[in-house]
């Protein structure tokens, strides 16, 4: 007779087995794309530091525009993100994803986002929290509230979403430190990935520590900010 996996073991299993399906961001694009869907074929999105994937064009009903800094085969036009070629208030949706930690001066960059977003217009801007440095310009990381202090001056609303919560933060990060063990052993270690991620999710869930953006000792895989464009005529 074989042994069957029952209730938590098995729902672990599933989760874990699509996990891939369901990570942390892919749950925060689940969200952008949610905004896209909404917008109208004359609606202009440009996504800042695009680097080598023009996420979300193929889903986009608007007009849709990527740059970055580097000149890349993705970009319509490099640019600077603190100096962006485009007029006071002509976007309606700026996507800038994992971009404002390699940049030495964020604070220039948000208010350039903030010049060029329309009054009303949706800003959808996500930075790293709990990530190991990934790049040889890699300058800052965010907490929730760091990064409300920086936008929420420029921006008429904001709001922080957290995606990755405290244990599943701390499953990317073993699962990251294992591989790199493994790697260095010389051990295939891909099963990890998926594996320990997976277990944290459950128990920040278990212990509603998913998406807290104010409790002490919390951790956040990644932050997005969603602001709203103001209405900065009278200011200019
Ligand atoms: C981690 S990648 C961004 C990934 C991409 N947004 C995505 O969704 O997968 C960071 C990008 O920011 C770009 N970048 C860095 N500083 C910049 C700046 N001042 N202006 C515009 N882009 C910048 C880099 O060239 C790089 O392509």
């Amino acid at each position: 007779m074989s042994a069957q996996p029952t209730g938590i073991l098995r729902r672990l299993i599933r989760s874990w087995r699509e996990y891939g399906k369901h990570d942390a961001i892919v749950r925060r694009d689940e969200y952008i794309l949610e905004h896209l869907a909404g917008l109208d074929a004359n609606a202009l999105v440009v996504n800042v530091g695009c680097a080598t994937v023009r996420r979300f064009e193929a889903e986009c009903p608007g007009r849709y525009l990527a740059t970055d800094l580097r000149v890349l085969p993705t970009v319509d036009f490099s640019s600077d993100a603190t100096r962006l070629p485009l007029a006071d208030n002509s976007v309606d949706t700026l996507i800038t994803l994992e971009m404002l930690e390699h940049v030495p001066d964020p604070g220039a960059v948000v208010a350039e986002l903030g010049r060029v977003l329309k009054p009303g217009g949706t800003l959808l801007l996500s930075v790293p929290s709990a990530v190991p440095r990934h790049d040889t310009h890699d300058f800052w990381r965010f907490t929730a509230q760091g990064i409300a202090a920086l936008c929420d001056p420029v921006f008429a609303h904001g709001k922080v979403t957290v995606y990755g919560g405290t244990f599943e933060t701390l499953g990317y990060l073993t699962a990251y430190y294992v591989s790199l063990l493994l790697h260095v052993l010389k051990f295939p270690g891909k099963t990890f990935r998926q594996f320990f991620p997976t277990v944290g999710r459950a128990i920040d869930k278990r212990a509603g520590w998913t998406t807290s953006t104010s409790a002490l000792h919390t951790l956040a895989f990644d932050l997005l900010y969603v602001g709203t464009g103001a209405d900065t005529t009278e200011a200019r």
